[in-house]
């Protein structure tokens, strides 16, 4: 099978991870914002067009106040420093997400990054900050309310051309760090055929080596998409 196209990464753990080792959880934010920028690296090599990392949730706006305010400059600091790598190896960032609720400094920062890459077409690295599946897509139905399409305009294409994500091609791979085993909100449309890896790996433990091993076994599944298999039996 194929190398996936598209693969998404539900980076979690990071507070366990430093919890385990007696550090505040800041200190897991911190290796788990290097890992993701490692793993971006990692799959720059392997064939993947798109990656897109759950930096955020909606739901994790909940947090207390300290550790919020620690991953957005943790994000803001890492955006800063990468951009002109992502010029250099021709990554096109962009996040996805509710911009309402970033400060004014974190969205200028990000959209000054959209702005310097948008015309790098190697590979494209997906933010979901600030993201809520549901909340993306209550955003695309009000966008079709307010540029007055139709019941008969809405489709699947015109749905998905509406949503944060368009002209992105959906999930083919989720990877789950931490052996939680939910989408937490994830991507709910784009990831209605996807197929999925947990691992009981800490994010900041996950290694080049074990995405590998994600898209190996990505490539022994059998993706129907409703058909029956090559080969399977007709029932007449
Ligand atoms: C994932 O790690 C990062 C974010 C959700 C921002 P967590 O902070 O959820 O780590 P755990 O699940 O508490 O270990
Ligand atoms: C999901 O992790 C969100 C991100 C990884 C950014 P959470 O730790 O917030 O998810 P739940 O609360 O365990 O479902
Ligand atoms: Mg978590």
């Amino acid at each position: 099978m194929s190398i996936p196209l598209h693969i998404g990464i539900i980076m979690d753990g990071n507070g366990r991870w430093a919890e385990m080792r007696g550090l505040p959880r800041f200190e897991g934010h911190r290796r788990g914002v290097e890992r993701a920028m490692e793993i971006t690296e990692a799959a720059l090599g392997t064939g993947i067009k798109v990656l897109s990392l759950y930096a955020f949730s909606i739901e994790n706006w909940r947090r207390p106040e300290d550790e919020i305010s620690v991953i957005m400059s943790l994000l803001e600091s890492t955006l800063k420093g990468k951009s002109l790598n992502f010029m250099k190896e021709g990554i096109k960032f962009k996040v996805i997400g509710n911009r309402d609720r970033l400060s004014d400094n974190t969205r200028e920062i990000v959209e000054s990054v959209e702005r310097l890459t948008e015309n790098n077409d190697k590979f494209t690295l997906q933010c979901a900050l600030s993201y809520s599946g549901r909340d993306e897509i209550i955003r695309a139905v009000k966008r079709a309310i307010s540029i007055g399409l139709s019941p008969e305009d809405i489709s699947e294409e015109r749905i998905s051309q509406l949503l944060d994500t368009s002209g992105i091609p959906d999930l083919d791979l989720i990877i789950r760090t931490s052996g939680e085993q939910r989408l937490s909100n994830f991507l709910l449309w784009q990831s209605a055929y996807s197929e999925f890896y947990f691992t009981s790996t800490l994010w900041p433990d996950f290694t080049k080596e074990e995405l590998l091993e994600a898209i190996y076994n990505y490539q022994t599944r059998d993706r129907r998409f409703g058909k029956l298999t090559n080969g399977a039996v007709k029932c007449t």
